[in-house]
């Protein structure tokens, strides 16, 4: 198949705009290696591979198996108190790529700058693009509404073109892609790359288990419910049983504490501590129910990364020539 050139795959020297998206517990090294490989980007959340020491033999490990580039997405807050190490260790390593949720990216930006890594940061409005933009970042990631994991709140018919109005620099589009037409309209936005997280789950390489894989293969759209009970932070996830025991709905004395800024907060990060230091038993965790974005009703079979890949190229050049 034949490359795509955009300024993302100019950026980083790849065949295909389409980055595997970081997902919590479910990116791998066979999922990176398997993305950069295949002609994308590979990409992992540093959270996946604790302790320090593992994330560190990961990142060689990944650089033994691919020399193509790939990604590290690291959470710019103070609640991971292992940030700087994972900063540190990734640019010791050369990482060509940092991707930083939430926080002030300003330290990561100056840092990665002196040893030619990249920094996309992941935006859901327009104010945080701005500052990032004017903090130096290379690129943003515009993750919208109906993505996996925890989406934003505007449209990406609205957010991409706004985002690439107002600032000089390329956008990645994130949420609901799954396919040629998913590109197309993306490209058509004026994005440069393509963001996935859902449509790689159902994957040969993702180690995920085969009830997750096959939640996905059933689930419609409808079936994606928008919560802020599994980790304090609204995401999406596939209604099932097990999400609908934690209970959707907020409690009374939930309701009227939240009402208390500082209480919502505390809420939140003891939830999403739980969530991420939670065991394989934890009730309230990622490893027992499923995040999804809404593209989830597009998927039906599980294939490999590159298949993946070049079915969503193929189909998206079909569709740019029959476009009216
Ligand atoms: C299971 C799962 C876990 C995720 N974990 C993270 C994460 O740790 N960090 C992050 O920045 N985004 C995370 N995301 C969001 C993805 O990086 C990406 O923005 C999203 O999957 C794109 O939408 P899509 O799933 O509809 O393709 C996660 C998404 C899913 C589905």
């Amino acid at each position: 198949m034949d490359s795509l050139k955009t300024d993302f795959t100019r950026q980083f020297d790849v065949k295909y705009p389409i980055i595997c998206a970081p997902m919590f517990l479910v990116s791998s090294v066979k999922m990176v290696v398997g993305a950069s490989e295949a002609g994308g980007v590979g990409t992992f959340p540093a959270l996946n591979f604790r302790p320090i020491e593992r994330y560190c033999q990961t990142i060689k490990e990944i650089k033994t198996l691919t020399a193509k580039p790939f990604g590290i997405n690291i959470i710019v807050q103070k609640t991971n108190k292992y940030q700087y190490k994972q900063i540190e260790h990734a640019l010791d390593e050369r990482a060509p790529l940092i991707i930083t949720s939430l926080g002030n990216p300003k330290e990561v930006i100056r840092l990665a700058h002196q040893m030619g890594t990249k920094v996309y940061c992941d935006v859901v409005g327009f104010e945080h693009a701005k500052k990032v933009a004017d903090l130096g970042a290379d690129g943003l990631i515009a993750v919208g509404f109906g993505a996996g994991g925890h989406a934003g709140d505007i449209s990406p018919f609205a957010l991409i073109p706004n985002l690439v109005r107002m600032i000089k620099l390329p956008v990645i589009a994130a949420g609901s892609i799954v396919d040629g037409a998913g590109m197309a309209a993306a490209f058509a936005l004026g994005a440069s790359a393509v963001y996935i997280g859902t449509r790689f789950i159902a994957s040969l390489e993702a180690e995920v288990s085969e009830n997750y894989k096959d939640a996905i293969l059933r689930a419609a759209s409808e079936d994606i419910v928008n919560t802020d009970k599994v980790d304090g932070f609204p995401g999406n996830f596939i209604r099932t049983k097990e999400l609908e025991a934690i209970g959707l709905k907020k409690g009374l004395i939930e309701e009227i504490l939240a009402k208390s800024k500082r209480i919502k907060r505390y809420i939140a990060l003891s939830r999403a501590a739980r969530s991420l230091l939670g065991g394989v038993d934890s009730k309230v965790s990622y490893q027992t129910v499923y995040s999804a974005g809404h593209g989830v009703g597009l998927i039906d079979k599980v294939l490999s990364i590159q298949q993946i890949m070049e079915k969503i190229v193929k189909e998206y050049k079909e569709i740019k020539a029959q476009l009216p």
